[in-house]
């Protein structure tokens, strides 16, 4: 079996030292007068939830330990002023704000271990677990935790939408299928006027590639078509907010998010990933900057190439550990890049075929779709019946079992069920699970199930290589 990189949460200080044991000598800090005060500037010591009333600013580059390393977020515009900010200030009546759910350790994201932490700390009283998205159903007695359960299991929250579905203009039109529900052990799709599905939050930095003037690249259905409504739409759903946020308040939090950007710094095993010289892709730094290829999130047209740095280590001076595992990376890209197997359409593909630059299209692979979805019976469960009329779906034909329809709830479109718009391929150890639906407990889950899926047949040193690869990024 190969190594998950799943690490036991190491405490910050012994992360420290290794990481200061494993950096070559220039590049080791300086002596300082008062080490824990800039250990606390630079690293989360201790805090890594970030509370709405912190009050305290955002610094303009800053580092957080993570389970393979270290994440640096970084403010292209300088320290951020988060006191009165709209991003962490709640705007709604349930003490939320969207830090709650975009938490800086979390790359903007939010991770399972987080979750439970807060859980934990709180006794389950954070503003995170309000009744309507964080348990599994409003009228679930909310003092018990198997009410919150998808939230503490799989890191999953509550997204109602109405069906049929509504044009931007408001008006309803006529899907080309039904929806029947088979199953729903959260009690929460009674009311057939509104399917609820369960969706990990999606990463909120790095959206200046994302958040793209087409539209439609945001959300896993794809169903907000800029960066406002994404925000007015979180405001009044997960925040409660009586109103829409003010104008001022929607360019403020869009002005924030196209500023802010994240990446893996630093890796327990690889050393520093953003060295002078190195793989231009990697490093929040580069992303800032806007460095060639790297627009493309998560890969480039020359994906191999960019890391050539990397491929002549013989004459680096580098300590073995860190040889072996920049040379697992370099496996791992080159088999992103090149390695073909059969798409579900029959053609021939790479991961990068669906990957490339520019993430903006859905596509279905398979994690909500029966038979190949992670067997799910907490979530809920739809037979969907496709119009005879209409274009059948692409590999399942016309009745299906789904546990989340995902774009075919916004188009209405038969051949849409189960299509998932892709996320963005930053800082991913610091907000495991993955998929919309968390079904991937890790990274390690994620490539067995792209293997299984396309029958790929990766040996467990090429799967440890794109594991160690998509940490790094
Ligand atoms: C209760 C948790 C929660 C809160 C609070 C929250 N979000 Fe989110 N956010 C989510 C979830 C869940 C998704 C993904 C939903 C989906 O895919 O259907 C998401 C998606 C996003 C995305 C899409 C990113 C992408 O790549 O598609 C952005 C941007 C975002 N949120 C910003 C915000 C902003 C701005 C606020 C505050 C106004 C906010 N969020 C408040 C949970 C939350
Ligand atoms: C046919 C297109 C396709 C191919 C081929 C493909 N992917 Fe994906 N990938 C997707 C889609 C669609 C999603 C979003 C699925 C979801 O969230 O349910 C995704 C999601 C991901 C994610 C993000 C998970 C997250 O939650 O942030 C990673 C990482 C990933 N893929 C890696 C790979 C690797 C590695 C390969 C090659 C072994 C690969 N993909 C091949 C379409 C593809």
């Amino acid at each position: 079996m190969y190594a998950s990189r799943t690490f036991a949460i190491v405490s910050s200080g012994a992360m420290l030292v290794l990481g200061a044991a494993l950096l070559p000598a220039q590049q080791q800090p300086h002596a300082v007068i008062d080490p824990v005060r800039i250990m606390e500037a630079r690293y989360e010591v201790g805090r890594p939830w970030w509370d709405p009333a912190r009050g305290t600013p955002l610094a303009a580059s800053k580092d957080f330990d993570d389970p393979s390393g270290q994440l640096r977020l970084l403010n292209k515009s300088g320290e951020v002023q988060t006191k009165g900010h709209p991003f962490f200030t709640p705007l709604g009546s349930n003490g939320r704000s969207c830090v709650t759910c975009h938490q800086p350790t979390s790359a903007m994201s939010l991770s399972l271990d987080l979750i439970r932490l807060r859980w934990a700390e709180t006794n389950g009283k954070d503003p995170l677990f309000a009744a309507v998205d964080g348990s599994n159903c409003p009228d679930l007695p909310q003092d018990k935790e198997e009410s919150h359960s998808l939230l503490l299991e799989r890191g999953v929250f509550r997204i109602a939408l109405p069906w049929p579905p509504v044009t931007a203009s408001g008006q309803l039109f006529k899907p080309d299928f039904r929806i029947e529900v088979v199953r729903d052990p959260t009690g929460c799709n009674k009311n057939p006027a509104s399917i609820s599905v369960y969706r990990r939050p999606r990463v909120a930095a790095n959206l200046q590639y994302i958040a793209l003037p087409t539209g439609g690249t945001l959300m896993a259905d794809g169903r907000e078509r800029t960066l406002q409504s994404q925000a007015t739409s979180a405001a009044l759903t997960h925040e409660q907010a009586s109103a829409a946020p003010t104008r001022a308040q929607l360019k403020q939090i869009e002005d924030f998010e196209r500023q802010l950007f994240m990446a893996q710094q630093w890796d327990v095993l690889g050393g520093l990933l953003a060295e002078p010289g190195g793989p231009p892709l990697l490093g929040a730094d580069n992303l800032a900057r806007g460095v060639v290829g790297v627009g493309a999130v998560p890969a480039a047209d020359n994906l191999a190439a960019s890391f050539d740095p990397w491929r002549n280590l013989s004459t680096a001076n580098l300590a073995i550990r860190q040889r072996a595992f920049r040379e697992s990376v370099l496996r791992g890209v080159d088999l992103f890049a090149s390695r073909e197997f059969h798409l579900a359409d029959g053609k021939q593909g790479t991961c990068a075929t669906c990957h490339g630059p520019g993430i903006n299209h859905s596509i279905d692979i398979g994690t909500t779709n029966l038979p190949t979805a992670k067997e799910s019976p907490e979530l809920p469960l739809f037979r969907i019946t496709c119009d005879a009329s209409a274009p059948p779906h692409p590999q399942l034909g016309r009745t299906f079992l789904t546990q989340d329809p995902g774009r075919a709830l916004i188009t209405g479109r038969c051949a849409d069920v189960g299509s998932i718009l892709m996320q963005q391929f930053r800082g991913l150890t610091a907000h495991a699970p993955y998929f919309a639906n968390g079904s991937a407990g890790d990274l390690a889950e994620l490539v067995d199930f792209f293997d299984r899926r396309f029958k790929i047949g990766l040996t467990d040193k090429e799967k440890q290589g794109l594991v160690n690869f998509l940490s790094i990024l």
